[in-house]
């Protein structure tokens, strides 16, 4: 079917094309125009240019260049048609439908559109505009928001009526049942319609094109019974988890910055914004998802989550960090004191204290070190065990693998461990995760340790490390936490010992049941089934110096002189380790004392188990 050329013209229009390329190229402000990678040829140095005023693109590396259909056109190789089409629908601009089910589409979400827009209207009216908007007005006043503000972002009022904007909307055309698709007015059962949002300041959400999708309504007085906020409920146009709260007032900002700010309210975000810092997003209540992140890195792969002090706040943080890693942005973490939100401080301290706390922004190593630190589990090494594992937990979570690789080496330094340890933990992750996921039985293996785990594999199982798990799985819980008291997994040399010890120890933290039945349900790699029935099946057998077996010992026991065995085996690599890199230190010239000082505490350690004193002499069974 044909389009008329003033829809053309509008689609055009209303394609902006700096956010229509900067959605698949990422592109820097440089003077007038954007520039980026050609998306066309391959480049190093960037010749791409993009044109905001003139709408135009042009890349002087091989001559490409056109508006904004010819480049969606290029790019998705699409016909002029379908191009125009798939713009349209990006933008909610109704076409004449290729079918007659397109059509009911496309005009039910214009009808969308436009009710919320009239909806925007109305709301901001009442606000600016009403008596019985003054209070609202005042309670906006009052917390800060300049005038100016409020018409940015379209805030207002909605009457304390049941059917003001019902009426409104009919008066206006629309067909009720369009206001309840739309999250603005209920149905009773006697057939009749009433307001959504009644009484409440209202904070419109708006796509990343700057249309109205849906609404935030803030109580206005404390007696109100009912949640601090409204939200809208999802629609045909509102999926609440694929928008973020102000991304449409902040991304040239963003990509001006190369960064985003990510808090959690409305308020904090236009107090914020109100400041001047306007790289600023909010997931406003939702948990942050990763259709919300694939929005932002549309305009940076640069996150700052600024986050409450408070556990929850922190707890949230945490979870977004994983979550931004894993889509291969970057992700820093600023923390406020202990009581504000972005709002409050920036109400309280000003914009330029608040970018001295995002200058003090600490990278996400830092900052789970810095949880740790909060609750005073760095000082053990148990606790530090802890921190570093959670830190390579979140570096494996990472797709990009020099990344992972640089990340490790800090790590490395920051807690003074060898990078082959942590490598060690990070390979051991990524197996994990590759299970978790049920990875395709052809998928790649994991890089480096394949080849290295089926050579060892089929070493012979050290009889120490087959008495630990044997002692793990007869003794159960309360002997895997002694046993984890006093070695790590890294002491475990072989793969399939060390991952059946990994596992049950994960399970006894977990409090899982350590029944060998349930336990071989839930193991999944077909070496530790079989290691488990193996051991299993195999009573203890020791010899004694007489010849005699000696039937069905104490699991503590024989764990007991096992722990030190794998502790004398683990600092004589180590100390191998480090006389290596002491080495290979002092021939680039580097300073070799702490490998010496490391040396000495090593080898002071392994005295003492040579002496026969247990590394920590616990509650095993001596
Ligand atoms: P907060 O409880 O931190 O509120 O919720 P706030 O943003 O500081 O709100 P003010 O300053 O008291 O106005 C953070 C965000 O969580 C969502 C909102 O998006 C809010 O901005 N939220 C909170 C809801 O959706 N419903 C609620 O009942 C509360
Ligand atoms: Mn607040």
């Amino acid at each position: 079917m044909r389009i008329p050329p003033e829809k053309i013209d509008e689609i055009r229009n209303a394609a902006d094309i700096v956010d229509t390329i900067g959605a698949v190229v990422k592109l820097k402000k440089r003077g007038k125009n954007f520039i980026g990678l050609c998306p066309f040829h391959t480049e190093k140095t960037p010749s791409f240019n993009v044109s905001q005023d003139r709408q135009m693109y042009h890349c002087f590396g091989c001559g490409v260049g056109g508006n904004v259909i010819t480049f969606v056109m290029e790019y998705e190789k699409l016909t002029f048609v379908e191009a125009v089409r798939s713009l349209a629908e990006r933008l909610g601009i109704a076409l004449p439908a290729a079918t007659d089910q397109d059509a009911g589409l496309a005009s039910e979400q214009e009808q969308l559109y436009q009710v919320m827009r009239l909806a925007g209207k109305y709301f901001y009216t009442a606000l600016t505009e009403s008596a019985e908007g003054k209070p609202a007005l005042d309670y906006l006043k009052d917390r800060g928001f300049t005038p100016e503000t409020m018409k940015t972002f379209g805030l207002g009022y909605a009457p304390n009526s049941w059917d003001g904007f019902v009426k409104h909307a009919t008066e206006n055309g629309f067909a009720t049942a369009h206001l309840e698709k739309a999250g603005l007015a209920r149905k009773r059962p006697d057939g009749t319609y009433y307001d959504y949002f009644r009484g409440r300041a209202m904070f419109p959400i708006f796509s990343t094109a700057g249309k109205v999708i849906g609404f935030g309504a803030r109580k206005l007085r404390e007696d109100d019974p009912l949640a601090k906020y409204i939200n809208s409920p999802e629609t045909p146009i509102y999926n609440k988890s694929r928008v973020l709260y102000g991304l449409y007032h902040a991304k040239d900002a963003v990509r001006e910055a190369d960064s985003a700010i990510l808090v959690e309210g409305y308020a904090d975000l236009l107090a914020v914004f109100q400041a001047g810092i306007k790289n600023i997003v909010a997931s406003s209540g939702t948990a942050l998802t990763v259709d919300q992140i694939q929005l932002i890195s549309r305009s940076t792969k640069n996150i700052t989550i600024v986050y409450d002090a408070d556990s929850a706040g922190s707890k949230a943080a945490l979870r977004g960090v994983d979550l931004i890693l894993a889509s291969d942005l970057d992700v820093r973490v600023a923390s406020l004191p202990e009581g504000d939100d972005p709002d409050s401080f920036v109400r309280k301290n000003g914009g330029a204290a608040f970018q001295a706390l995002l200058e003090r922004s600490v990278s996400f190593i830092d900052f789970i070190s810095q949880a740790y630190e909060k609750q005073g589990k760095l000082s053990t090494p148990e606790g530090q065990a802890l921190a570093v594992r959670t830190i390579v937990q979140s570096i494996a979570s990472m797709k990009d693998e020099l990344k992972q690789n640089f990340y490790i080496k800090q790590v490395a330094e920051k807690y003074k461990i060898y990078e082959s340890t942590l490598f060690r933990e990070l390979e051991r992750l990524r197996g994990d995760t590759r299970r978790r996921e049920g990875g395709a039985p052809n998928a790649a293996p994991p890089r480096q340790s394949a080849p290295v785990q089926a050579r060892t594999s089929e070493a012979p199982l050290p009889t120490d490390e087959r008495n630990l798990v044997h002692a793990m799985l007869e003794g159960g819980a309360p002997v895997i936490t002694e046993i984890f008291a006093q070695i790590v997994l890294e002491d475990f040399t072989h793969p399939a010992a060390r991952s059946l010890a990994g596992f049950l120890q994960a399970r006894a933290l977990k409090e899982e049941p350590l029944d060998p039945s349930a336990l071989v349900n839930d193991l999944d790699d077909p070496a530790q089934k079989k290691l488990v029935s193996e051991l299993l099946f195999s009573k203890y057998q020791v010899r004694l110096d007489d010849g005699t077996d000696f039937p069905q010992a104490d699991p503590r026991k024989i764990a007991k002189d096992s722990i030190v065995v794998l502790r004398k085996n683990a600092l004589t690599r180590m100390m191998k380790e480090n006389q290596l890199e002491m080495k290979s230190a002092i021939s680039r010239g580097e300073d070799g004392i702490p490998y010496l000082e490391r040396d000495r505490q090593m080898s002071a350690e392994l005295k003492q188990l040579e002496q026969g004193a247990h590394p920590a002499e616990s509650g095993l069974a001596s």
